[in-house]
């Protein structure tokens, strides 16, 4: 099997499909071909109960047999602008090149009920379109810094999947994917990758807005 590059999402949303995984796929994947990265981390310890890596190791990589060399985490422990800087070097060293930038195989994205997506929140959506392949944002309530992943490198992916569950989504999803008026202010409306392959993962209560 060729080497397929994945970004997870973090959030809880995502806990479902890693625990199906690695229940139902434990011996069926190749894990070693497999290569995980993040579309965005919070600036905090790998231990920490808010860390998304903690996250997967819980649900996901304590439970396959994947190497730990193919696994790249975002170091939240690290300063947030020194690990912005250091991740994008590692996605242009680890990433096959297209359309003269890195590409992930897969882009895996939650959304929080505010429309944003990785950690581009709607007050600092300009950071969509920041120049680097990584960037820090703010969380608009806690404050909490987090690393993550530009508009940029998310829509030169070869697929990019939306996962969003529950009834507190179901407007923006409905307003996104209807391009409603003024949708264009949540971040995940900027998510669409040059190949076209968009894919949404929902819940009956997410998808209730859609008819
Ligand atoms: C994060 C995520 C974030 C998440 C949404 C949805 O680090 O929080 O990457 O973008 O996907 O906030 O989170 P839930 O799955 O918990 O609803």
């Amino acid at each position: 099997m060729n080497e397929f590059h994945v970004s997870l999402s973090g959030g809880s949303t995502p806990k479902i499909v890693f625990d199906f995984l690695a229940e139902n796929y434990h011996d069926e994947i190749d894990w070693s071909s497999v290569y995980f990265y993040w579309g965005d981390e919070r600036c905090v310890p790998p231990e920490d109960a808010d860390s998304n890596y903690k996250m997967t190791k819980a649900h996901l990589l304590s439970k396959i047999e994947m190497p730990a060399e193919n696994i790249f985490r975002i170091k939240g422990e690290d300063d947030p602008e020194a690990e912005a800087v250091r991740y994008a070097e590692v996605l242009k060293k680890q990433l096959p090149t297209a359309n003269g930038m890195p590409q992930f195989d897969l882009v895996i994205l939650g959304m929080g009920g505010d429309g944003h997506t990785a950690s581009i929140f709607p007050n600092e959506i300009a950071l969509w379109d920041a120049d680097s392949y990584c960037a820090v944002a703010t969380h608009p309530e806690s404050g909490q810094k987090r690393v993550g992943l530009t508009g940029e490198i998310i829509n030169n992916a070869k697929t990019v999947a939306f996962l969003v569950t529950g009834a507190d989504k179901a407007n923006k999803v409905e307003e996104i994917i209807g391009q409603k008026a003024g949708y264009e202010k949540y971040p995940a409306s900027r998510v669409s990758p040059k190949s076209g392959e968009l894919l949404w993962f929902l819940d009956r209560d997410a998808a209730a807005g859609l008819g």
